[in-house]
Order: structure tokens, then C-alpha cells, then sequence
């Protein structure tokens, strides 16, 4: 038996009732593996043709990608459901009722699969449709830094209250998440937390509530265990920031999310299996080998280095790009196949050629013209 097939069957028998359970309620790992096994059934269209093709034989759809997938009856249809989907009778997979394509994106009806506009992120945002993108993904200028020839560099307050009817009005928008990246300085001995201002103003006052945990961007090859990168700031900045948070938000009826699949970054694991070792209550120790799965959860640290490594020199044209790793990682978590992403803070573009190296579509805005003009270069390249 495979490793990864004795791991999943471990898993399965170590809990009898796991079965009945809500995918919520399941050991996170088990979890995790369980997802992983179904969703690679489903993005294999030959395995799942076939799985489909006998489910008369084994008795219903269910039954039939169950024992395609290798895992229990009784979880696949909840499983279906986190992707958006639900098996007809008659041996089909339909989109979920209300999980079907975005509402039409007023940009995009002309089927292109991305548009970059000239316009102000507010004014831009409030011209957009409800619901009408799956997710919307961005990394604002950050609080006393650049303020990208637009004469307005904004600090504590006056940033939080500049930030917050552009993330509520992008939760209006999103069907899903809003994730924001931002990251806030240490000038003169003293860090302004003005990135956790904005976050009680959000979630206290605006009614928005987050969804997964925070996630942070290590920039990896810029510290002393990953490599030797750029040099540390010392005196009055203290430290060196090596990195950056990434906030999720959303209204609170778009919770459960409707697509939402954190097996698109299944990591192998970084050391073998071995055996492991429990203090039982009777205070004896039970042993029990313990296999690896093929993937692990990928969790919510995110290493991605900076610097020359940013996924495409056009990156460069911006003064604060975003590494096409990290934009990647959202798209493909958070936004369905063809779904749509919207970042209206675009720069050069990095959200958008994410979204359509994975078949997603994106749209996006910038203030400055000449940020328009390069994310619509680089898009051109990676659309041809
Ligand atoms: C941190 S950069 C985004 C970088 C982008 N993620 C990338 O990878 O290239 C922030 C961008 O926001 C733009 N910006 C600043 N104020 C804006 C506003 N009010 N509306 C829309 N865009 C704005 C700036 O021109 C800048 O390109």
C-alpha cells in the first residue's frame, strides 16, 4: 500500500464516528488529507469520467467518487460542497444552486478575461455590481510610506479612515474573502499600529468579520536561515522587517465561503515519518508508527523571497511589487476555476497575471496612468 493510502486508512480507523462528522469538526490533518485525495479525483477528468460513468454499478454518484477517492461515503458530499458542487441523480456534477458564476463583471462581458482601468479605488469599487468577483485581493500604499507621486502619503488615522469604506465596499463586492496585505513602520524607536487600527475599526465598527487567521509573507532569502539577502535597518527601525501581514475579511453572510480549497498548496513533508509517542491518561505510553502524508496542509505562513525573485521583471516597473508567488496562493485558494479576482490597488499588474495563469479572470485599477499602461503590457504578454 502506498504511503499516502496507509496514512488516509490510519486515519479513517483511528476514528470510527469520523465519518458522521462535519468536514469542520475533523482533526485538521485527517482533514487535510481526506480533502486532498478528493480534490485530486476531481481535477483528474479521466479518473473522474470514470468514477462518474460507474455509479450505477456502485450504487450513486457518491458512493461510486468515494470509493474513487479511497475515503468514507457519508463525507463526499460535503466535500462536493466546499467546491461548489452537487451530484444529480441522474449521475452528474452540477454547480451548487447559488454557486455558479460570479454576477457578470460590467468590465468584462465582452469575454476578455481581464480589464485595467484608470480610477481611483473607491470611485472604482463603487461602480462594481454586488457579488460580483469571487475575490477581491490587494496590497493598498502602506500607512507614512510611498505615496506613489499622488501627493498623499497618509498616517495613523487619517490612513485607517482613508482604508475602510474601500475594504467594505470591497466586501460588498466579493462573494468571498477581501484580503488586504499591508505592513505598518518603526520610525523613531516606535512602531505605529495603525494596520491593527484598521482591523478593530473593520471588525468592531463596519461589521465585517474575518475569515481564516491572518497570514504572514516571510520574505524568504532576506534572513539568516533562509539565505543572506538584503542587510537590516538597525538604529531607530530597531529591526529589519522580514515580514508582512495579510488580512482576510468578509461580510458575515458570505461565510461558509462558497470555494475555498487550501489543498492547491499541499507541501511534501519536510522530514520522514517516524514513530510517535502518547501519554495515555492511565500515564502509559502508547506507540504507533506513523507514515506521512503526500502533502501537508500548507498553513499560514507563506515564504516567498523579494528582491530579483518576484516572478516577472515588469514586477519592477512598481515601487512596492508583490511577489506573483503570494498573489498566486490566493487566487488559487480562494477564487473557483473561471471565478474572478479584483484588485483595486493593481500596480503592475502581479493579481491579475496570477489570475490568468491559473484560468481565472481578473480585474483591477490603478490612480496612475503609467501603472495602467505597464500592468496592461505585462497582461498582454501573459494573455498571448
Ligand atoms: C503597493 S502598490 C501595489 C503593487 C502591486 N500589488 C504590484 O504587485 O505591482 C500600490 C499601488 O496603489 C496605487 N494607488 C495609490 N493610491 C491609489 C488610489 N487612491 N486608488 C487606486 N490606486 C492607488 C499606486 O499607484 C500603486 O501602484
Amino acid at each position: 500500500m502506498a504511503p499516502f493510502e496507509a496514512f488516509a486508512r490510519a486515519a479513517w480507523i483511528r476514528s470510527r464516528s469520523v465519518k458522521n462528522m462535519p468536514t469542520s469538526q475533523l482533526n485538521p490533518s485527517t482533514e487535510f488529507a481526506v480533502r486532498a485525495r478528493f480534490n485530486q479525483l476531481l481535477d483528474d477528468e479521466a479518473r473522474l469520467r470514470l468514477a462518474l460513468a460507474s455509479a450505477k454499478e456502485h450504487g450513486g454518484v457518491q458512493r461510486s467518487l468515494a470509493r474513487a477517492a479511497g475515503i468514507g461515503n457519508s463525507i463526499v458530499g460535503k466535500l462536493l460542497r466546499l467546491r461548489g458542487l452537487v451530484a444529480t441523480r441522474d449521475g452528474r456534477l452540477v454547480p451548487l444552486p447559488g454557486s455558479g458564476p460570479d454576477n457578470p463583471v460590467p468590465q468584462l462581458t465582452d469575454g476578455r478575461p481581464w480589464c485595467c482601468e484608470q480610477a481611483d479605488a473607491l470611485d472604482w469599487l463603487r461602480r462594481l455590481p454586488d457579488r460580483c468577483v469571487s475575490l477581491v485581493f490587494f496590497s493598498p500604499p502602506y500607512e507614512k510610506q510611498r505615496d506613489y507621486g499622488t501627493d498623499k502619503a497618509r498616517a495613523g488615522v487619517e490612513w485607517v479612515e482613508w482604508l475602510r469604506p474601500i475594504v467594505v465596499d470591497s466586501a460588498r463586492v466579493s462573494r468571498g474573502l477581501v484580503v488586504v496585505n499591508a505592513a505598518c513602520p518603526v520610525r523613531n524607536w516606535s512602531y505605529s499600529p495603525a494596520l491593527e487600527w484598521l482591523v478593530a475599526d473593520l471588525t468592531r465598527l463596519d461589521g465585517l468579520v474575518c475569515g481564516p487567521s491572518p497570514y504572514a509573507w516571510v520574505k524568504s532569502g532576506c534572513d539568516s536561515v533562509t539565505g543572506n539577502g538584503i542587510p537590516g535597518s538597525g538604529g531607530k527601525r530597531y529591526q529589519r522587517r522580514d515580514w508582512e501581514a495579510l488580512y482576510t475579511f468578509c461580510l458575515p453572510d458570505r461565510l461558509p465561503l462558497r470555494w475555498a480549497d487550501n489543498t492547491a498548496f499541499g507541501e511534501p513533508p519536510r522530514k520522514e515519518g517516524g514513530q510517535s509517542s502518547h501519554q495515555m491518561r492511565n500515564g502509559k505510553r502508547r506507540r504507533q508508527a506513523y507514515t506521512d502524508p503526500e502533502v501537508c496542509n500548507p498553513g499560514n505562513v507563506i515564504r516567498s523571497p523579494v528582491g530579483p525573485h518576484l516572478g516577472n521583471p515588469v514586477a519592477h516597473e512598481n515601487e512596492a511589487p508583490m511577489p506573483l508567488a503570494v498573489a498566486e496562493r490566493f487566487v488559487r485558494w480562494f477564487v473557483p476555476p473561471s471565478g474572478c479576482v479584483a484588485d483595486p490597488f493593481l500596480g503592475s499588474g502581479t493579481t491579475i497575471e496570477a489570475a490568468l495563469r491559473h484560468g481565472r479572470t481578473g480585474i483591477g485599477c490603478d490612480v496612475r496612468s503609467g501603472q495602467v499602461e505597464v500592468a496592461q503590457q505585462r497582461l498582454g504578454m501573459v494573455n498571448n
